[in-house]
């Protein structure tokens, strides 16, 4: 992974929101002007309040809730981030009901980014439901150095997300759907399967996902002697190591904290069992 040492520093900044569309199943895509924001390294994530701040200090809920940085839109000014995201429960159905112009709290950037594949080398991508918004900014800079193929899943057609950005970067696309509406029916993982028995050896392999999508990706890229690179979704409450919600077992026994150990880790070193 990449050395702290040389990321950018997080913001604490009302955001505004300059849109936030709704784009088919229960996916929506953020546009927020952030002053001041320093750019942030493929993996690296925010923390968002659960929707827009008024004049009063929101209680219910109360705790910000992390998204990956999709990816940052270099021509504004101020620069403007994107944020792909799921309505899964209260705060995220509070964030889908933000308008242009209410502000946002965003904290970040945060994390350990992925590290980037050898040049010249192929990396595979794998993404499934929300972990596809992980993987937008590695595709787009791993493509510099290299082939790129990127395998989105999701149960249907309607909850892929940001299918057309990725197509957009000239990468391979390869996807997979559970009811088959669209491509290969079935689990993403078995696309990473069959393009690691294909391939020439040496990819570098990357996945972001369900927790059960993740395990399975480092099991196959484990049962072919390779490493893999995860980032993992757990909950988090802060965001920068202080509330210790986000803490997951090493397989050394050690404890690791998503947030700030993470959320990019090397797959043989999560205790995968141990995970909620
Ligand atoms: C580093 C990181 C990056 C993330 N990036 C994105 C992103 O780009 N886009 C996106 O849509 N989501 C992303 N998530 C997941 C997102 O944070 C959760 O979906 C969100 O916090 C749910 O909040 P809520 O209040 O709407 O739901 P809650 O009411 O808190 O929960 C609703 C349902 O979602 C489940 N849930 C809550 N938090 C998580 C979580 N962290 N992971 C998996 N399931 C969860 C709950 O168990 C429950 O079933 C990311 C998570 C992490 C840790
Ligand atoms: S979310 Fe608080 S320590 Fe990680």
């Amino acid at each position: 992974m990449k050395e702290s040492a040389q990321l950018a520093l997080p913001l604490r900044v009302d955001a505004e929101v300059r849109e936030n569309r709704a784009e088919g199943g229960s996916n929506f895509r953020l546009r927020l002007a952030v002053a001041g924001w320093p750019g942030a390294e493929p993996g690296r994530f925010v923390m968002l309040s659960p929707g827009a701040r008024g004049a009063a200090l929101r209680f219910d809920p109360l705790l910000p809730r992390p998204m990956a940085v999709y990816r940052t839109l270099g021509v504004a000014a101020p620069p403007e981030i994107e944020v792909l995201y799921k309505v899964a429960g209260r705060g995220t159905r509070l964030l889908a009901e933000t308008h242009a112009g209410d502000r946002v709290r965003v904290v970040g950037p945060l994390g350990v980014p992925f590290a980037m594949p050898v040049a010249g080398r192929r990396a595979l991508l794998v993404g499934g439901g929300t972990g596809i918004a992980s993987l937008y900014e590695l595709a787009a800079r791993a493509a510099q150095r290299g082939p790129v193929v990127v395998m989105l899943g999701a149960r249907s057609e309607a909850e892929l997300m940001g299918c057309d950005d990725f197509a957009a970067l000239g990468v391979e696309l390869r996807i997979a759907t559970e009811d088959g509406s669209r491509g290969h029916r079935g689990r993403v993982t078995e696309l990473l399967e069959a393009a690691l028995d294909a391939g020439a050896g040496g990819e570098a392999i990357y996945a972001c996902g369900p927790t059960p999508m993740m395990r399975r990706a480092a099991e196959i890229a484990a049962l072919r002697g390779r490493s893999c690179q995860v980032s993992l979704e757990n909950r988090m409450a802060c965001g920068f190591g202080v509330c210790l919600g986000c803490a997951v077992p090493r397989a050394d026994g050690s404890i690791a904290l998503v947030c700030r150990d993470g959320p990019v880790f090397e797959a043989g070193q999560v205790a995968w069992a141990g995970l909620p």
